[in-house]
């Protein structure tokens, strides 16, 4: 069974890339997923704020005033690789290169102009194969127009661009008025590969000791929708590779990725509950599933169900959605 890929010109074995999570934070755990049977990793996020404290060149220039900012920086998750001190991390990339055959990705974490784009050099010289930028603010301020926001996601992608030559991915959020004009932007921005979508952390309020929470929401299958949605309708209008992101936890959800037009996919939570072993078996049922249908390829499914093809676009648009809506019976 030939389950190749190509994802921003990286040619990879399977579609499986292990996203950025705590189980790519650590050169040991990497060597497990990459014998497990993954096909690249997106290391844990290094972001613009630990790289620019210890330069000392926080760029404020989207928090000016903001009053949340010094509380978020308490809310950086705990990671092993060096704990992200960025020279540190550096040396263990070049480590990480010679120790593993798989392409690595690196992740920026970012919103602003500052100095973490200096830094994408220095992970490109490092020997990374490719970049994902997630680029993730919250519009607290009310007078923070779309346009603006949205310029601003599209100048950290280009100043980035600008400085490194390996492909650039975007981690995008799904919260975008007109999620196909961003992707088309990004694209029109250099950006080579979209991953569709980034999880936000989930807000909840305790209400022992009365205070607002910021937590992590395991996924399941059914929050790929919106990643279907959209890589369905993107697939063909871009000259951009597809990641499905989010709720790919299981053989079949790679499966409908593929159909609607992704080039590969990540998983997270599915790995972090089962551990990279959990790969395997995915890979597995995967080929059992495509040798039962008599697929020979997995670039013969690609973007089979897509908006480009399905014979019910409608599940894609709003047509359908009044009659699912009123027929609803329980
Ligand atoms: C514990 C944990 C840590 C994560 N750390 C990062 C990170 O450093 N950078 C990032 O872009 N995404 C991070 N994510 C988000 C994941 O990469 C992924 O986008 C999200 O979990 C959705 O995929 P899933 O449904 O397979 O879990 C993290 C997720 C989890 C659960």
């Amino acid at each position: 069974m030939d389950l190749t890929t190509t994802y921003m010109g990286l040619k990879l074995k399977n579609p499986i890339i292990a996203g950025a999570s705590p189980l790519t934070a650590s050169i040991e755990s990497i060597k497990k997923l990459e014998s497990a049977g993954v096909a690249a990793v997106v290391l844990h996020s290094i972001f613009e704020e630990q790289i620019n404290h210890e330069t000392h060149e926080l760029d404020h220039f989207l928090f000016k005033g903001s009053e949340d900012y010094a509380e978020a920086l308490g809310f950086f998750p705990e990671v092993t690789l060096s704990n992200l001190e960025s020279e540190h991390y550096l040396e263990e990339i070049i480590e990480l290169k010679k120790s593993v055959n798989i392409p690595i990705i690196a992740s920026l974490n970012g919103v602003s102009k500052g100095g973490w784009i200096e830094y994408a050099k220095k992970l490109e010289e490092a020997g990374v194969d490719a970049i994902e930028l997630n680029i993730t603010y919250i519009p607290t301020d009310i007078n923070l127009d779309a346009r603006d926001l949205e310029q601003m996601y599209i100048d950290a992608l280009e100043t980035v661009k600008e400085n490194v030559n390996i492909p650039i991915a975007v981690k995008m959020n799904a919260i975008f008025s007109a999620p196909a004009n961003m992707a088309k932007r990004f694209s029109d921005a250099g950006a080579q590969g979209l991953v569709l979508f980034d999880r936000p952390v989930h807000v909840d309020i305790d209400l022992e000791n009365l205070n607002s929470l910021q937590v992590i929401n395991p996924s399941t299958s059914k929050d790929l929708s919106e990643t279907l949605r959209w890589s369905a309708i993107l697939y063909k209008k871009l000259d951009v590779s597809l990641c499905a992101s989010t709720g790919v936890n299981t053989h079949e959800d790679i499966l409908k990725a593929m159909m609607s037009g992704a080039d590969a996919v990540q998983m997270v939570t599915s790995l972090i509950q089962n551990g990279p072993n959990h790969i395997e078996s995915v890979l597995k049922n995967l080929v059992e599933w495509m040798e039962e249908k008599e697929y020979i390829s997995i670039e013969q499914m690609k973007g089979s169900i897509s908006l480009h093809h399905t014979s019910n676009p409608a599940a894609y648009q709003r047509a359908n959605y009044m009659r699912i809506l009123t027929d609803y019976r329980f």
